[in-house]
């Protein structure tokens, strides 16, 4: 059988990766700004990761939704502490798309209403509802586009206003920093505008946090550099480091009924363990404390580099714009300085999602890699 070719692969083939260092089958070593996406938070295959997923194994592996799990317990405590919402309950599934899938399906329950707002530019996932309410016609098939869904510019109040007075709108779902897109982020006061537009018309506010979640924006979630509460918040890649895991935060107002949302695999014992070891790590290495630290020394650095134009994001997910468009210097890092960033919709955006755990070294030599291609 051959493989369903859905992705263009680069030539390289990891097959061992430590901290933020990949190694192919000809153990040359790679530096990974990109976390395969942004997935790898507390860095690869951290020992005390490793370990709790092993003992978990050899415990038990999985069992479905039926039994009392108090590893979900223990998993959803330690998250609600760690990033201030303990007053949100959490179910747990698989993925950032089925996070969204959740979250809009929620939403729609509470709100008997079907039309939902995002905006230009976004990227919530590829299934149902998510890939109808991302801004992308190229992976929408006509099943998606049965959905109701409006796309507004990000920061524009009044359009936002303008939608929602229609009075058929279930939620709003905005990413807390555009990560596919480009690294463009609403405005505090947009963001907070839309938080009390939605409060006043009952519309249900979602912030997808899939991406600029678990830390990578210097705070827990992207959404606290505005003072806002979401109604529902969605969260997957940096929650499992590379376990496949995904959850929906949603506020305590909105009540649970048996069987509204359900998955056999989400929230399984070894998705639980490698959960629970991320947010461990996190705290004990004072990796959000990292994010910061290493963001003003990039930001330090880059400036020095005249051909970056403009630095994007946030914290660990930051974004270069150069006045050319970015495919062959991603080569270039990949193949001649042995070095993984990512690209973006925005051809001319190379984008940087290192392990929250990098340090300033690794920082240098990526510096020095793009000043010796750039001949700066
Ligand atoms: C903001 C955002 N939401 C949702 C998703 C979809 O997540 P997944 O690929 O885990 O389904 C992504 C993936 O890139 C994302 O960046």
């Amino acid at each position: 059988m051959n493989l369903f070719e859905v992705y263009p692969l680069y030539n390289v083939t990891p097959i061992k990766a430590k901290g933020a260092v990949v190694w192919d089958e000809n153990n040359t070593q790679y530096l990974d700004l990109y976390g395969g996406h942004g997935v790898i938070s507390i860095g690869h295959s951290h020992p005390d990761y490793v370990e709790k997923i092993a003992a978990q194994l050899n415990n038990i592996g999985f069992y479905s939704n039926s039994i009392q799990n108090p590893l979900q317990v223990e998993f959803a405590k330690k998250l609600g502490v760690i990033s201030g919402c303990e007053n949100y309950n959490l179910f747990l599934c698989n993925s950032g798309a089925e996070a969204n899938e959740n979250a809009l399906k929620k939403a729609s329950f509470i709100t008997n209403k079907s039309r939902i707002i995002s905006f230009k530019n976004s990227f919530h996932g590829r299934t149902s509802a998510a890939v109808a309410v991302t801004d992308n016609s190229a992976i929408n098939a006509p099943i998606n586009l049965q959905q109701k869904v409006t796309f507004l510019p990000l920061n524009d109040v009044e359009l936002v206003i303008h939608e929602i007075g229609k009075k058929d709108v279930a939620a709003v779902i905005i990413e807390g920093i555009q990560g596919v897109g480009g690294l463009d982020e609403g405005t505090k006061e947009f963001f907070q505008e839309v938080e009390k537009i939605c409060n006043k018309n009952d519309v249900v506010l979602i912030l997808d946090e899939v991406q600029s979640g678990y830390g990578r924006s210097g705070k827990f979630f992207a959404f606290q550099h505005h003072k806002i509460k979401p109604d529902i918040i969605t969260i997957a890649k940096g929650m499992g480091n590379g376990f496949p895991m995904g959850g929906v935060l949603i506020a305590d107002k909105f009540k649970a009924t048996y069987g509204m949302l359900g998955t056999t695999f989400g929230g399984n014992h070894l998705a639980c363990a490698a959960g629970i070891s991320v947010l461990d790590v996190i705290k004990k290495e004072h990796l959000i404390e990292n994010v910061n630290e290493i963001y003003n020394y990039f930001l330090e650095q880059i400036t020095k580099i005249p051909k970056v134009k403009k630095m994007k994001g946030r914290g660990l997910m930051l974004g270069l714009e150069f006045d050319f468009e970015v495919g062959e210097l991603r080569k270039q890092l990949i193949f001649d300085k042995h070095i993984f960033t990512g690209g973006s919709n925005n051809k001319k955006l190379l984008r940087i999602l290192p392990p929250l755990s990098i340090t300033k070294t690794q920082i240098n030599q990526f510096i020095n890699a793009l000043k010796e291609l750039l001949n700066e």
